[in-house]
């Protein structure tokens, strides 16, 4: 695996390239994904994923789509998905489908360890339902605690020294008028700081590791 190097530090510029990290982020466009972008592309080389912008095209809910991704992106020090679909909604009405939202996205769509250079991680991102309960989250309470079973889970089965880490954020700051209403009393907390996440979890050392942000 290539190590971290920082790009703008002066005494790296004189190393190769290669030593900065070829990232591939999952939901690039969206409100985590830009901040994480913004966090991780002055030292890195980012590779922008989305269903609609990006460098690279793909929707989680239609695998050949993943899969034509990542052979169009070839091997990659890390995986960072800021994407995933929930449903919001009462449970008396939910159905079969309506719940099932998400879990395909989140626990199939993004096993991309083949891609990933030996050392490499992935990085998914979960979220506070996970443990706060809330009014009509009966699907993302369920598809964030899967999530973080997963990465539970997955770490130990991982070979060649890859990592797999979750991000669970509360809400944050820049979705406050969108979801305020649906999380009320909660404390949100800015992009950015959720950003510094993601960051722990792509040149730090830790796996199986849900990184709440609250
Ligand atoms: N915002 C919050 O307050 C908050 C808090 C906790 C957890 N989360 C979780 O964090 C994740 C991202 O949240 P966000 O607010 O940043 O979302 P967002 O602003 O809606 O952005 C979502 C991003 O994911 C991409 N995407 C969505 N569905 C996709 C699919 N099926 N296949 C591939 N890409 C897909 C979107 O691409 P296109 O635009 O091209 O479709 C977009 O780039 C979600 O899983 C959410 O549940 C969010």
């Amino acid at each position: 695996m290539a190590f971290m190097i920082c790009k703008t530090l002066e005494a790296c510029s004189l190393l190769p390239k290669e030593n900065c990290m070829k990232i591939l982020l999952i939901g690039a466009s969206g409100t985590i994904g830009r901040a994480v972008h913004a966090l991780l592309a002055p030292r890195h080389d980012i590779v922008t994923v989305g269903r609609s912008s990006g460098d690279l095209r793909a929707d989680f809910t239609q695998p050949e789509t993943l899969q034509k991704m990542f052979e169009a992106a070839g091997q990659v020090d890390a995986i960072v998905s800021t994407a995933g679909n929930l449903h919001f909604g009462p449970l008396s009405e939910m159905t079969a489908e309506q719940f099932n939202t998400g879990l395909q996205d989140k626990l199939l769509g993004q096993l991309g360890q083949r891609w990933l250079r030996d050392g490499g991680s992935i990085t998914l991102t979960s979220g506070v339902a996970a443990t706060e309960p809330i009014r009509h989250g009966a699907n993302a309470s369920t598809v964030n605690a899967a999530l973080n079973g997963f990465v539970t889970g997955a770490a130990v089965e991982l070979q060649r020294g890859l990592r797999i880490n979750a991000v669970s954020p509360t809400l944050l700051t820049e979705s406050a008028e969108a979801y305020g209403s649906v999380f009320p009393g909660f404390e949100t907390v800015p992009a950015a700081r959720v950003a510094l996440a993601y960051q722990r979890s792509v040149e730090g050392a830790q796996t199986g590791k849900v990184f709440e942000v609250i």
